[in-house]
């Protein structure tokens, strides 16, 4: 056999280590370029194992709204790419900065939020689902600002597309089921249900295989329409965004159509080779924990993997990749929007969560809704730090009492089920089923004092956390603008 033969049959991808290229017998013959290739660019097997890149991620550990996006817009002047990996428009990512002293407030519902530095790259991974509509909205919001997004945003081949009917089904089944999940009905769990059943449309179809991008389009617009019409939806009236369903259409379109010019549409290699080449990515979590698919408190979740797992299939890397897991939760209360289970949700008459609610301004950002309110929960905080194997905590918020007169800070440490106190996450966590049982803690009137340190309470707080998760909390912030955060 000729040695170019043995070359061409070698895997794409494949490097020969140029100490056995040397040494090849006289003889061999070996095209320049194949040889130029194997020895620059093309990477091998060992080039991912011990990489110089990295990757480190910020979670929200319990149902969403932690306020993960300002903590990724604060980390991430010290990385090279922000990624996302799961989720979509369904999520609501508030940064609020100041562009030549002017205040600025974004929100994201698919770019990372990592965008706003211009040295970043974001990367939007093959675990999420992207309509492009919305995307090229956060395109024009971004580039209004001056901010210059040429060339850094790549998309996942793999992604999957939402389309307007998808988002109709998604609003439709909310109808029919009598809002009973309390859905963004944004089209996530329409367009991951075609995903998981093999009838999904990537940016990959449209890149590669037109025609059978449009068969499929054709074939879950009829699909959506049917399911909604069984349901009883009136489609005649639905409209999206003040748009009948037509518009919309011939709008998410020519999106598509554009962001293809904005955006490079990669393979799995691209992440992985820029993290062998030593990039630092930031991976940026949506929702939260206990939205989790599978460890959430199903059926009130959403429908992807919100955890650790879900970023490693997301984005189609290694788990040795890891280096940080920066868990995000609010500092002293927690929130919930939607319906599902909250064991320390407080009733709407309860005065303690509506000045939460005020103060924390806890309205969904991509809804409006107003979101539940409800004291820390330091079991189920336990319970998703086990399961992300987060190594150190971000708390937010922590101003939001501040003013309020509160003397004591109300925390859950363990829930009371069937009359026994347990401190695991129980099968069913609905308030009939679960009574939580709090410790009350002195707190004070201001969180952060006049020369910048953290009061007392605060201290023993942070504590208490790391007691009960085991994780050592090392930052805190106190105001929405970004930067105000301290390193403990
Ligand atoms: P879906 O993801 O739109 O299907 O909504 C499922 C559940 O997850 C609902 O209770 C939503 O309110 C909640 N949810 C989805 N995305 C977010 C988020 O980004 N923050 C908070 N809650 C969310
Ligand atoms: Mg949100």
């Amino acid at each position: 056999m000729q040695r170019t033969d043995v070359i061409k049959k070698l895997p794409t991808g494949w490097r020969i280590p140029t100490e056995v290229i040397e040494k090849l017998p006289t003889g061999w013959k070996i095209p320049t370029e194949v040889i130029e290739k194997l020895r620059t660019e093309w990477k091998t097997p060992r080039d991912y194992c011990n990489p110089p890149g990295w990757i480190d991620i910020v979670l929200g550990l319990l149902w969403g709204d932690e306020a993960k996006s300002r903590v990724v817009f604060d980390l991430s002047g010290n990385y090279d790419i922000v990624a996302r990996f799961n989720g979509g428009p369904n999520a609501g990512h508030t940064v609020v900065y100041y562009i030549n002293g002017k205040k600025i407030e974004f929100v994201f519902h698919q770019m990372p939020a990592g965008i706003l530095h211009e040295h970043v790259k974001v990367f939007l991974g093959n675990g999420m689902v992207i309509n492009p509509v919305i995307m090229q909205k956060e395109i024009d919001d971004i580039t209004k600002q001056g901010i210059d997004i040429k060339g850094r945003i790549f998309i996942s081949q793999n992604a999957h597309l939402i389309t307007p009917t998808n988002r109709m089904l998604d609003a439709a089944e909310e109808w029919a089921n009598g809002g009973r999940i309390g859905s963004t009905q944004m089209g996530i769990t329409p367009t991951y249900l075609r995903k998981i059943g093999r009838k999904g449309i990537r940016f990959g179809d449209y890149k590669y295989l037109r025609k059978y991008f449009y068969e499929r389009y054709q074939e879950s617009k009829a699909e959506d329409i049917k399911n909604a019409k069984s349901l009883g939806f009136d489609i005649e009236s639905y409209t999206i965004d003040g748009m009948s369903l037509s518009e919309y259409e011939t709008l998410w379109f020519a999106s598509l159509e554009k962001l293809f010019q904005e955006a490079e549409i990669v393979n799995v290699e691209w992440i992985n080779n820029q993290i062998a080449d030593g990039a630092r990515v930031l991976g940026e979590g949506a929702q939260g924990g206990m939205l989790d698919i599978d460890f959430g408190t199903y059926p009130f979740v959403t429908s992807s993997n919100t955890t650790t797992g879900g970023l490693l299939t997301g984005l189609g890397v290694r788990a040795s990749y890891i280096r940080k897991v920066i868990g995000v939760t609010k500092a002293t209360y927690v929130t919930r929007v939607g319906k599902g289970p909250f064991p320390t949700r407080m009733t709407d008459d309860d005065e303690y969560g509506e000045n939460l609610r005020q103060n924390g301004r806890e309205f969904g950002r991509t809804t409006g809704r107003p979101r539940d309110t409800g004291p820390l929960d330091l079991v189920a905080l336990r319970y998703t730090a086990m399961i992300n194997g987060v190594t150190e905590l971000f708390l937010t918020k922590i101003d939001v009492m501040d003013g309020g007169g509160y003397k004591t800070l109300k925390i859950c440490v363990g829930y009371c089920v069937n009359g026994e106190v347990v401190y695991e996450m129980p099968y069913k966590a609905y308030s009939r089923d679960v009574e939580p049982v709090y410790i009350e803690i002195p707190w004070c009137e201001k969180a952060i004092l006049e020369n910048g340190a953290l009061a007392d309470e605060v201290i023993d707080l942070c504590n208490l956390i790391k007691d009960y998760t085991g994780v050592e909390v090392k930052y805190i912030s106190y105001s929405p603008n970004s930067g105000d955060f301290i390193r403990l």
